[in-house]
């Protein structure tokens, strides 16, 4: 009974440990996560995904902040503010009229979309949370890319050669049929004519054996009618000699 009481003891030691450990660490703070590169074609729109994740409840206190800054450029703009439950949608700047708030703190997510990107929109897109007193944490940024409807054209160029390569199988297989059709009918023909001249050699060799002069070419140019013939003198031959 001793023994175990005292084995135990450890073990609760062990657990206030890790315990005081997560309450306490410094290293738990708050984490923000966005993708690291978006694509866009010009006059489209672009979704700026942020999620975060806080070792805290999400307070009311909770505050997003979507910072940008130019490729080329030193200039970092504030371009929104989510903070007291409001959305502070820039309307001066660059993306004036441009920016939609689609986030939702309570589920930890602080997304927006940038509307009619243009060109001159290649940019670093950084999302920074603040979850007090969960405050210690690093941001998170996004590269965008805007194209000159080049996606547009890519898929498009990839429609056709599909649709060449199907319309190459479909007349591959047409192809395939007409030549399959072609050689059985010759294949008949070739059987019908081989077994016309059987006969016609048949009927030939047994003209000959009945009238032996009768000339070849002339036997064969009216066979039909030459072996019913044939068979009336084969007839009479046979009455003939009865
Ligand atoms: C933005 O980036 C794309 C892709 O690199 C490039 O084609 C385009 O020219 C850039 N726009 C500007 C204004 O530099």
């Amino acid at each position: 009974m001793e023994s175990l009481t005292s084995s135990r003891t450890p073990c609760c030691l062990l657990g206030l440990v890790v315990l005081s450990a997560l309450t306490f660490s410094p290293t738990l703070a708050i984490e923000v996560y966005t993708d690291r590169e978006v694509h866009g074609t010009v006059g489209s729109k672009v979704h700026l995904s942020c999620t975060f994740w806080s070792s805290e409840w999400i307070s009311d206190d909770i505050s997003v902040t979507w910072h940008y800054q130019p490729d080329n450029s030193r200039n970092t703009y504030s371009i929104f503010h989510y903070s007291k439950g409001q959305a502070h949608i820039d309307d001066t700047g660059i993306f004036k009229e441009r920016i939609e708030w689609v986030g939702y703190p309570r589920s930890k997510d602080g997304s927006i979309i940038v509307h009619n990107l243009d060109f001159s929109d290649n940019g670093t897109f950084t999302c920074d949370v603040k979850n007090p007193p969960d405050v210690v944490g690093k941001s998170s940024y996004v590269h965008l890319l805007v194209y000159d409807k080049g996606p547009v054209r890519a898929g498009m160029v990839l429609g056709i050669i599909i649709g060449a390569a199907l319309g190459l199988v479909i007349l591959v297989a047409i192809l395939a049929y007409l030549i399959r059709y072609c050689w059985l009918r010759r294949q008949i023909r070739v059987q019908r004519e081989l077994s016309a001249l059987e006969r016609g050699k048949l009927h030939k060799l047994s003209k000959s054996l009945k009238s032996g002069r009768q000339a070849p070419l002339l036997s064969m140019l009216d066979q039909t009618r030459s072996f019913k013939s044939s068979d009336k003198k084969k007839g009479s031959g046979d009455s003939r000699r009865k």
